[in-house]
């Protein structure tokens, strides 16, 4: 059992023991280590100045996979095993990279606190660009990572994509957008290069295989290797809180003033990070590990499921999305989550792994009320099997939010139809934020099957919707607006359907 943490920072290796690992990596990088380029503004995941590179060992072992975070929300105990590059490591032999020197050239910066989050969420863009086999060629391609072609122009769409987590209060975003649009990919060299890789990862890998326990002043963090090693300390400690990304445990640790006894990360468990696509007699299911990023889920899923990727693309942020996980968001059990409703209604079940085994709990049985699951005190999720829609079925997902990107949804909603001879064989209706968990509403299913597929159909089934859910009037949406939008929603879907069949005829003609 090992009683410190192991990390490289910017090549130089750190050892941490307890005493300083109950903190932020960002408090971690400007207190302890004097590293002030990463800037501290919300705590909380929004702002992107805290931005910092991660590399973890992929699936193979044998590489280091980069990806830019929000060091505010990622605590040292879950960084265990990795190397993190700051602002003040992407210099390349004494002179500014690609990225500084078009932010330089374009003015990028006034004040200059936002400037290195900006600055390491361009580089998270041109090292997925260059490095496209960072996890494996194979792996890559299967996860869609679009391949960058040499002398290839940035797009302002992709840029603008990949800084939806970082905010700038005075220069103004079109100097930073064109700094990002002009950097020279061709000149960037990828993280992989910058540091002596080999010895690095010769040595994360000899720690990695080893459980890490650390302990002071009564709380315990906990890094298990196997799944029988986690459900033993989840049965044998009290309100043991598992963290897999940290996107929801830290900021309520930061600004909830949560504060856990025990604390135990799913990092180092092993076969978490697959994901797969299996064929059964009922049709394809993906099968999504715990530990799989939704950033990782959003690639898979592109061409699979792109109203699902229409939903994971205005998700949080990219910094967000490469440290949260699916599992995650079901385990926070929040009636306003995005992800939720669509497992719902696509009728996705959970694996959960215990002391007992494991066991398949469906996505209706899942929630007991708010933010309570059905998980046995040593239970986890281990991992997601999600049956994708068929052909014939019209499937539509709904985020209701003030704004379109990093913002928590006022109201979600999953459509999920069968249309056979104009007449709806089959219906699911699933709404969010409309009462303490996300649900399916019977009422509504039932005032749509085996009506013609029609706008007074749909009409009246909006109607039903109002008056059989009870929402609340909270900071995010008023009671009003909320049954509004269940009752708009079904006709929306009407039209949205319309449209894509018109669509598709056109296509046939
Ligand atoms: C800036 C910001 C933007 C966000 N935007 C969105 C958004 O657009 N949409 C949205 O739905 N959410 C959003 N979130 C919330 C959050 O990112 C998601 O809920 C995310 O999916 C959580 O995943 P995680 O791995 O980080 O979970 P964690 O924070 O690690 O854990 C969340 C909960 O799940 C439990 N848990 C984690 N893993 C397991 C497991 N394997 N077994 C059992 N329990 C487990 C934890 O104990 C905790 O209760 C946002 C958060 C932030 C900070
Ligand atoms: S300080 Fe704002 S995201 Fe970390
Ligand atoms: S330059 Fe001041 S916040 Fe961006």
């Amino acid at each position: 059992m090992r009683d410190y943490i192991l990390l490289y920072i910017n090549g130089e290796e750190q050892r941490i023991t307890a005493a300083q690992a109950f903190q932020p990596a960002s408090d971690y990088l400007r207190l302890d280590l004097g590293k002030c380029g990463t800037k501290v503004v919300c705590a909380e995941g929004d702002c992107g100045a805290c931005s910092v590179m991660i590399g973890r060992l992929d699936g193979s072992g044998e590489k280091l996979d980069y990806v830019p975070v929000n060091s505010c929300i990622q605590y040292l105990y879950q960084l265990d095993c990795s190397h993190l590059i700051t602002v003040e490591g992407l210099k390349i032999e004494g002179q500014l990279n690609p990225v500084q020197q078009s932010m330089v050239d374009h003015n990028g910066a006034q004040c200059g606190y936002c400037t290195p989050g900006f600055v390491i969420a361009m580089c998270g863009l041109a090292n997925d660009l260059k490095c496209p086999s960072s996890n494996g060629t194979a792996d890559c391609q299967k996860l869609g990572r679009e391949k960058f072609a040499s002398g290839q122009k940035l797009t302002e769409e992709l840029v603008k994509d990949s800084l939806t987590g970082n905010l700038c209060r005075c220069t103004g975003y079109e100097a930073i957008i064109n700094a990002g649009m002009a950097m020279d990919i061709e000149r960037f060299k990828p993280f992989a290069s910058l540091y002596n890789e080999a010895e690095i990862i010769a040595n994360l890998k000899a720690h990695a295989s080893q459980e890490l326990l650390l302990e002071v002043d009564g709380c315990k963090a906990f890094n298990p290797t196997s799944l029988a090693s986690a459900n033993r300390f989840l049965a044998d400690n009290e309100k043991v809180v598992i963290v897999s990304g940290g996107t929801d445990v830290s900021v309520n640790m930061n600004k909830r003033g949560l504060a856990p006894k025990a604390i135990m990360s799913t990092s180092a468990l092993p076969g978490l990070d697959d994901l797969s696509l299996v064929e059964t007699p009922e049709g394809r299911v993906m099968s999504i590990g715990a530990r799989v990023t939704l950033r990782q889920l959003e690639r898979a899923i592109k061409d699979l499921v792109p109203e699902f990727y229409d939903i994971l693309w205005v998700y949080g942020s990219p910094q967000i999305r490469h440290a949260g996980t699916l599992a995650g968001n079901i385990a926070n059990g929040s009636p306003i989550a995005d992800s939720p409703p669509f497992l719902f209604v696509m009728d996705a079940e959970v694996e959960v792994t215990g002391l007992d085994g494991v066991r398949r709990i469906a996505m209706a049985d899942f929630y007991t009320g708010y933010k309570t699951l059905s998980l046995k005190k040593d239970e986890l999720i281990t991992r997601i099997f999600l049956p994708l829609p068929k052909a014939e079925e019209i499937l539509r997902l709904y985020k209701v939010s003030r704004r379109q990107h990093l913002d928590i949804s006022a109201f979600t909603a999953a459509i999920r139809i069968t249309v056979k001879d104009n007449k709806i064989a089959a219906a699911r209706v699933i709404f969010g934020g409309v009462g303490p968990v996300v649900k399916s509403v019977p009422e509504v299913e039932k005032a749509l099957l085996g009506k013609p597929h029609e706008l007074a159909t749909y009409e009246a089934a909006g109607k039903v919707a109002r008056e059989v859910i009870a929402p609340i009037t909270d900071v995010r949406a008023s009671r009003d607006y909320r049954l509004a939008l269940a009752e708009n929603i079904m006709t929306k879907f009407f039209y949205e359907s319309a449209a894509e069949d018109k669509e598709r005829s056109l296509v046939c003609r």
